[in-house]
């Protein structure tokens, strides 16, 4: 059996081409030049390391991404995220070959919100609407009127009449946030990011006392109390711009540390720190975003595997939900 045969039987396994990559080999030059043979892009989220932003085409968070995803008129769409924004970009465009470099890369946002049991929640509120997070599963998407990502879901709550009954999946805590903000009462589903919900608000707390003159920045997928006490609330590319704009010179990033090495690239003389979790660890790191690594990235392009397919029944059906959250995010300038 030829060494790619033995790895293809390990993707089942592994979720990613096991196969031996040359270590004199620089990637960088090999992935730049399988690119540009095989007419592909690679598009990458902030919480990817650094090597795989440094040679991504495309680098921003959820929004950007699949407005990336459906403009682009590359062949192929190298997608260096999760499982999620994958679909998201084969939902977007079909006909190209999506690929993922470790199919593991999921979730525990998307796996917290069960295509099954959310049908069934659902038709509790049969005269309710459904907006969803776009962090879901592509199957939770063929349930779900419009989508939405941190960047506009402010924006694409206040596009909908206010006597609509809302139902907001999976993200609690951003719902908590949208409730807040907007004062529509609207039914949540009760999921959660691992990633924000573990953070201290002892450290946290600690941490701003020592650093007075620091700005707590936060995501809105952390809890209300931590959102309480921040300067700014945005997604990670409004984190990001606020960092470029603030004039202060000190962060305390309470979202996945990966955003800090852009962070730091656009603000070389500011200091970002990591906000701590409640466990050991210095740092927050996602799981799922980490499994993809340069030569997993490599193998994937030069292989043309891991790829993300749908059944046609769930691009049909889920794809409206996402033209309808871009078309609205346009009308919005976003
Ligand atoms: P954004 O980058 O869209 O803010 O999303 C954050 C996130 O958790 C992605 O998994
Ligand atoms: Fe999912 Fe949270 Fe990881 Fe984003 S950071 S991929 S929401 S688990």
């Amino acid at each position: 059996m030829s060494s790619l045969a033995i790895a293809e039987k390990h993707l089942q396994q592994k979720g990613y081409l096991d196969v031996e990559v040359d270590p004199t080999l620089d990637l960088f030059e090999e992935i730049n030049r399988l690119k540009k043979e095989k007419n592909a892009i690679i598009l990458a989220h902030y919480y990817q390391e650094p090597d795989i932003q440094d040679i991504a085409d495309y680098i921003g968070d959820s929004l950007g991404l699949s407005q990336q995803a459906a403009a682009t008129n590359a062949d192929m769409i190298v997608f260096a995220g999760v499982h999620f924004m994958a679909e998201t970009a084969k939902m977007l465009s079909p006909d190209k070959k999506v690929l993922l470099p470790d199919l593991k890369a999921g979730c525990s946002l998307a796996d917290s919100c069960p295509p099954d049991v959310f049908r069934k929640f659902k038709e509790k509120y049969a005269d309710h609407i459904v907006v969803s997070y776009i962090n879901c599963t592509a199957e939770l998407k063929t349930l779900t009127d419009i989508c939405c990502t941190s960047t506009n879901a402010l924006q694409i709550i206040e596009s909908i009449p206010k006597d609509q009954p809302i139902i907001f999946a999976p993200d609690v805590n951003l719902g908590h946030y949208l409730v807040k903000k907007t004062g529509r009462d609207m039914v949540l589903w009760n999921g959660s990011c691992m990633v924000h919900e573990i953070f201290s608000n002892e450290k946290i707390t600690k941490l701003m006392i020592r650093h007075p003159e620091a700005k707590f920045i936060a995501h809105p997928e952390c809890e209300a109390h931590l959102l309480e006490k921040a300067d700014f609330i945005g997604s990670t590319t409004g984190l990001l711009k606020y960092t470029i704009q603030s004039d202060a010179d000190t962060f305390i990033v309470a979202t996945e540390p990966g955003i800090i090495h852009q962070m730091q690239k656009s603000s070389p003389d500011k200091t970002f720190i990591p906000a701590p979790p409640n466990n050991t660890c210095a740092c927050n790191e996602c799981p799922h975003m980490k499994l993809n690594t340069l030569e997993k990235l490599y193998t994937a392009i030069k292989y043309e595997q891991p790829e993300i397919n749908l059944p046609q029944w769930v691009i049909d059906e889920g794809r409206a939900s996402i033209d309808r959250m871009l078309e609205i995010s346009a009308k919005a300038g976003l």
